[in-house]
């Protein structure tokens, strides 16, 4: 496995389909991997978020334990971003995984690492995840997703509408989805989902 040189590190694509290779061995063996090492399949203008927005190695072979007691078989990660989280989960699990996202940018570089981990039981829509269905899915994942409208400082880019009213909005949606949800279908969350 390659060394760690820093932020601005860029490798080829070859070497991101090694690095994938080892890392899905790594994590399925039960290895550790550092996040400095998973955050190498994204190029310096993705990973230069991981700190803020990407959910951390630790947290998400956490969440993989305790989708595998619940049974969880379908999985919505509400704001995927880069797809670090539902490659993790989709890896270690036997488990469905779905990630919504808006932004163009964020889409490429998560069919990336699903092409690059070969992950048949990963799936990523690229739009806003109030314009699909979360019906199908018995466990909906967020990491604080709307936080960034209302903190500019947190602003990934400017490419996508962000607002504090538009924070409230999207935080009122989803008390309403989460009402329409299958009774027994659970909701995870790391940092909150913006509401009570
Ligand atoms: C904190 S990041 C978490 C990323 C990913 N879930 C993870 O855990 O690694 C939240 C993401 O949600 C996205 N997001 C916010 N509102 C959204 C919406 N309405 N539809 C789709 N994505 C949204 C943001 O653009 C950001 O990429």
């Amino acid at each position: 496995m390659s060394e760690w040189h820093g932020d601005a590190q860029r490798l080829t694509q070859k070497q991101q389909v090694t690095l994938a290779h080892n890392l899905k061995r790594k994590m399925k063996g039960g290895l550790e991997v550092t996040d400095e090492h998973f955050d190498l399949l994204f190029s310096p203008d993705v990973r230069q978020y991981s700190h803020f927005h990407w959910t951390p190695m630790h947290v998400a072979l956490k969440a993989s334990e305790i989708l595998k007691d619940l049974k969880v078989e379908r999985l919505l990660d509400v704001g995927s971003g880069c797809g670090k989280f539902c490659a993790i989960t989709a890896i270690l699990g036997e488990i469905q995984v779905t990630g919504v996202k808006q932004r163009e940018f964020l889409n490429s570089a998560a069919k990336k690492i699903r092409n690059f981990f070969q992950l048949s039981n990963l799936n990523f829509v690229h739009g806003s995840a109030f314009d699909m269905s979360w019906k199908e899915f018995d466990c909906i994942y967020f990491f604080n997703p709307f936080c960034e409208q209302k903190t500019p400082e947190r602003h990934i880019r400017n490419d996508v509408p962000l607002s504090e009213p538009l924070y409230h909005t999207f935080v009122q949606l989803t008390h309403s989805r989460l009402r329409e949800q299958k009774k027994g279908s659970r909701v995870m969350t790391f940092h909150g989902m913006g509401g009570v």
